[in-house]
Formats: C-alpha cells, sequence, structure tokens
C-alpha cells in the first residue's frame, strides 16, 4: 500500500513537473515570440517621441517627418541593423502635429496619414477616448470604435488623447494577440495617437507588456519621476493623468506605488487630476468588490489602500475597467467598505450629472469612479452598487472633454446612444438649470 502510494505521488509530480516546464514554455514563447508589426508612437512628451516597428528581416530602417504630408523634410536612421526599431525623436515643438513615414524592405508599411502630436503646456481644449476591456476583436470591437468615431464625425483631428484601461488583448496579452486585438483594429488610430494603455488581469504576458510599450520612467511626460515603468503621469495642457499598475502583488499603502502616488499628486499643478487603473474599487459587474477574494482580493485592496489616497488629493475621476459593464458614482469620498457602509455621508455632491469643485484639488472634495470595461465584451451583472447608481449592462466607451474649467465624460453605448454623461465645473458658475 505505501509502496502504491509513493508511485502514484511519483508519477503525480512527474506529471506536474511536465506539466509546469510545458507551461513555462508556453508563457516565454507567447511572451518573446517575434512579430513583425507596423509603427506606432510611444513615449509622447512636450519635445520628443519614440517610433517603434518590427521588421521582418534584420535591416537598417529610416524614418523621415516634418510639418506637411508631402513635405517630410528631416529624417533618422537606426543605427544598426535590427528586426526590433525604435528611433526616438527629439527637439521636436511642444504640442504641435508633424506627419512621419517609416521605410522598410521587408516589411510592408501603410504610411497614409501617418502623424503625431506632441504633449502640450496649455490647451484651450482636449478630447480623450478611453476604452476598457477592448482587447476582444470582432464585430462588438468595431461597433462600439465605429460609434466613437461617428461622435467625432469620423474626423481624427478633433481627437487629442486615446486611453486604453487594462485588458487589451485577450485572452493573455501575448505578442500574437496584441496584433490581432489592438494593433489591428485600431490601425488608423495607431497611425495618429500614442496608446497610452494601462495594464489588465488578462494582459498577463507582463514582459510582452512592458515591451511593446516603452512608458516614462523620469517624469519625461510630466508629474514625479517614477523609476518605475508601471506607473507614471502624463501632463497635457489641463490634464493630470495618472497611469498605475493595479495587478501589481503590493498594492498597500507603504508600497513603492502608494508612495510615488501621494508625492506625485502633492506636487500636481494641473487643475484636472485622473487616475487610471484597471481594477475598480467599487463595482457590481462581473466582478463583486465585496468579495474579499474576486480578483486575487485587488479590488479591496485598491479600495482599501489607494482610495484615501485619492480622497487627501482630490482627484477627479477614476477610470477603472475589470468589470464588462459600465457603472458610476456621483461625487464620492471616504468609503473604503464594502457596499453596504456605504452612506449619504459619502455622498458631497447628490446631483445627477453636474457636480462644482475648486479649481485647485483639495482634501475630500470628492472623486468620481467610472468603470467602463465593456468595449469589446459584455458580462451578466447585477449593477446594485450603492455607491454607482448610474449603471448599464451595455457595450461601449468613453469620451471625455476637458477645458480649463470643466471636465465632462459621456458613455457612448454600442448603438450610439449617450447612456450617461456629467460635468464637473470649475469655473465659480453653479449647476443651476443642468439636468
Ligand atoms: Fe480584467
Amino acid at each position: 500500500m505505501k509502496k502504491f502510494l509513493k508511485r502514484t505521488l511519483l508519477v503525480l509530480f512527474i506529471i506536474a513537473s511536465i506539466y509546469g516546464v510545458g507551461r513555462l514554455g508556453v508563457v516565454t514563447y507567447d511572451s518573446y515570440v517575434f512579430v513583425p508589426r507596423e509603427p506606432y508612437a510611444v513615449m509622447q512628451t512636450q519635445n520628443s517621441i519614440t517610433v517603434k516597428w518590427q521588421s521582418n528581416e534584420f535591416e537598417v530602417g529610416s524614418l523621415e517627418y516634418g510639418f506637411f504630408s508631402d513635405a517630410l523634410n528631416k529624417s533618422i536612421k537606426d543605427k544598426k541593423k535590427t528586426k526590433k526599431h525604435s528611433i526616438t525623436i527629439s527637439g521636436l515643438n511642444e504640442c504641435t502635429k508633424y506627419y512621419y513615414k517609416v521605410n522598410s524592405d521587408s516589411l510592408a508599411i501603410d504610411n497614409e496619414n501617418r502623424s503625431f502630436t506632441t504633449l502640450c503646456k496649455n490647451a484651450d481644449s482636449q478630447k480623450i477616448w478611453v476604452i476598457g476591456d477592448s482587447g476582444k476583436s470582432g464585430k462588438d470591437q468595431d461597433r462600439v470604435y465605429k460609434q466613437m468615431l461617428t461622435q467625432i464625425d469620423n474626423d481624427f483631428s478633433k481627437l487629442d488623447m486615446w486611453v486604453l484601461l487594462g485588458d487589451n488583448a485577450y485572452t493573455s496579452g501575448t505578442q500574437k494577440q496584441y496584433n490581432k486585438n489592438l494593433f489591428t483594429p485600431y490601425k488608423e488610430l495607431v497611425k495618429r495617437f500614442v496608446p497610452w494603455a494601462i495594464i489588465g488581469n488578462h494582459d498577463a504576458r507582463r514582459w510582452a507588456f512592458y515591451n511593446i510599450w516603452d512608458f516614462p520612467t523620469n517624469g519625461e511626460s510630466g508629474g514625479e519621476p517614477s523609476a518605475d515603468e508601471r506607473y507614471y503621469s502624463i501632463d497635457n495642457g489641463n490634464l493630470h493623468l495618472v497611469m498605475l499598475d493595479s495587478e501589481m502583488r503590493r498594492i498597500d499603502t507603504n508600497s513603492d506605488m502608494a508612495a510615488w502616488l501621494r508625492k506625485d499628486l502633492s506636487k500636481n499643478t494641473k487643475p484636472w487630476v485622473v487616475v487610471a487603473l484597471h481594477t475598480p474599487p467599487y463595482t457590481d459587474g462581473g466582478h463583486d468588490s465585496d468579495s474579499d477574494y474576486d480578483s486575487g482580493g485587488r479590488m479591496k485592496k485598491v479600495r482599501e489602500n489607494l482610495v484615501p489616497i485619492f480622497d487627501e488629493y482630490g482627484v477627479d475621476l477614476v477610470l477603472s475597467g475589470h468589470s464588462h459593464d459600465y457603472e458610476r458614482s456621483k461625487l464620492i469620498v471616504n468609503h473604503t467598505g464594502k457596499s453596504k457602509s456605504f452612506n449619504k455621508q459619502n455622498i458631497v455632491q447628490d446631483a445627477k450629472s453636474c457636480y462644482t469643485k475648486s479649481i485647485k484639488p483639495t482634501k475630500d472634495s470628492g472623486t468620481i469612479y467610472q468603470v467602463c470595461g465593456s468595449s469589446s465584451k459584455l458580462d451578466n451583472a447585477d449593477l446594485k452598487h450603492p455607491a454607482l447608481p448610474f449603471a448599464f449592462q451595455k457595450m461601449g466607451s468613453l469620451m471625455l472633454d476637458i477645458t480649463p474649467t470643466t471636465l465632462s465624460s459621456k458613455f457612448i453605448s454600442i448603438d450610439g446612444k449617450i447612456l450617461d454623461k456629467f460635468i464637473i465645473k470649475k469655473d465659480k458658475t453653479s449647476c443651476e438649470g443642468i439636468k
């Protein structure tokens, strides 16, 4: 009997070892496999940009750029033969649109309408398209995308930024899945905008994620240097946009990310502060923020450890995905418990769609939480979280409009309806008359 048990354990151990080694092989292959990829821009700053692409063969590629599409009068070449190209252009003017094309002998590149714009010191207005859990290509992703295009009259020049809230390439964020679910379907956007993406739990091939993008670690795009690609901020016009990695093991109050976040927010001088992180502190959709175990307890950790920091610095808006639905709070504060503990004291302003705040972010002035994880997928959902009274089991995306004194957000559903919208005003005028 003892012998039988020993043998069984040995067999199980061998099976587990083979599975483990096999799994490691799959994960490594998914992350490191080479795929060809047309050019895209990363590391947008006020005076520089980096363009990356992957050619089929080792070669010296080149990039031409200029103020006009028919006069690309400057060019830069790779320093050596490579398949993974990365060219940084510096010395650019701030808040300026440049056209560019990329030359490759082994990769067919569509250079029509390729452009990038540097970040702005000031901006009268800016329009930001936000998608969450968008990484499943197909009919639904396409329809959500097309409804946004309809909103901007199919005129890309009306858009200023593009933000992705994680789970950008199902099912595990491999290099191939990124080509299929992001770079191909959003090709026309990729040709014109930096995809500012945060990581989701399905971007599980973390090496691939941080290889595809280069993120600022030294405050290059604004904000406090983070010395870590996983969290950083971007200043554009009147906006201070903070990008967090909620999928790390450590999101406690003493973590490096939380320490950096406090420092970054305390030094911010921009009137609008928006935080983007994949895992929401509040949701009653495909995921349940009341559960201590759902998503490895990360929703609870975000709520208990990061929400007090958002409160302390009066963050205006927190954007998340993860639950494949749409949910939105009023202006709320100081809620770190489960949904049943949410009460009137947590509501700073009880309005439906218009809120007022002072121009300078101040402690406990309230935050709006928006979950938009339905840009390509939908889950069954109860949508009964008391902090999130505006909720729809609908696919869609968000459009933010920011001026020096107003921030508005619309949820554009897959059928083109604006199912929810709100405005935060810092212009000292009242909300009277706004429904
Ligand atoms: Fe997720």
